[in-house]
């Protein structure tokens, strides 16, 4: 098989990495976790580093380490919003879409600007509070000291710089598919993605 590209997108904590993961197991796809760019960009930020030249220097290296933490999500989503640090990212991400085999990539402008001609696009969403819920669960299980309340005032905050901002806003491609996980277990979220690729294969 040659390129086939799947572009998942959603709002912070929707299990966009879980199905993503999942999902390019199953079909032996490569997948791209493209908000670990971001957060790669708001840790080198956080210590100090320019946003721009962070991006346009990022090696592989940089996205190893602890990139998964609230801290650095925030800083993410305030990197996020300059136009530079988004171009910086474009042909990295573009460049591993097209690749043999079948790609994966899960983000919020996947299907919108970084892959309009993906040969699917779906869009995963939950509530905010379940979305919080799952997140919660996920930095207390890594020993971090946060509470409920802070992690879905984290969530709301970095939802509406995402959906507000001018350059690649998050928000579902007129042709992407919805999927609503608030009530879904895991499994029944890779399965109606998995369908969904299969309709299109
Ligand atoms: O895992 P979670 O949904 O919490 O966030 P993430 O996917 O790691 O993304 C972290 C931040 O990077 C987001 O809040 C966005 O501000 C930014 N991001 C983006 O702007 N565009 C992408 N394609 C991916 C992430």
């Amino acid at each position: 098989m040659t390129r086939f590209t799947v572009a998942i997108d959603g709002p912070a904590a929707a299990g966009k990495g879980t199905i993503s993961k999942a999902v390019a197991a199953h079909f032996g796809f490569a997948h791209l976790d493209t908000g670990l760019l971001y957060r790669a960009v708001g840790a080198k930020t956080l210590a100090g580093a320019d946003p721009i030249a962070a991006a346009r220097s990022l090696t592989p290296a940089d996205m190893q380490g602890n990139l998964r933490t609230p801290d650095v999500a925030q800083a993410a989503s305030k990197v996020a919003v300059i136009a530079e640090v988004r171009a910086a990212l474009v042909d990295f991400q573009r460049n591993f879409a097209a690749r043999d085999g079948g790609a994966v990539l899960d983000g919020r402008d996947i299907g919108t600007v970084i892959c309009p001609d993906a040969d699917v696009k779906l869009f995963v969403t939950a509530s905010a509070e379940v979305r919080a819920e799952r997140r919660f669960l996920e930095l207390s299980a890594k020993d971090h000291e946060v509470s409920r309340g802070q992690v879905l005032a984290d969530v709301i905050a970095r939802d509406k710089r995402d959906s507000e901002r001018e350059e690649a806003p998050l928000k579902p491609a007129v042709d992407a598919v919805i999927i609503d996980t608030s009530d879904l277990s895991i499994e029944d979220a890779v399965a109606q993605a998995i369908a969904r690729i299969n309709a299109a294969r």
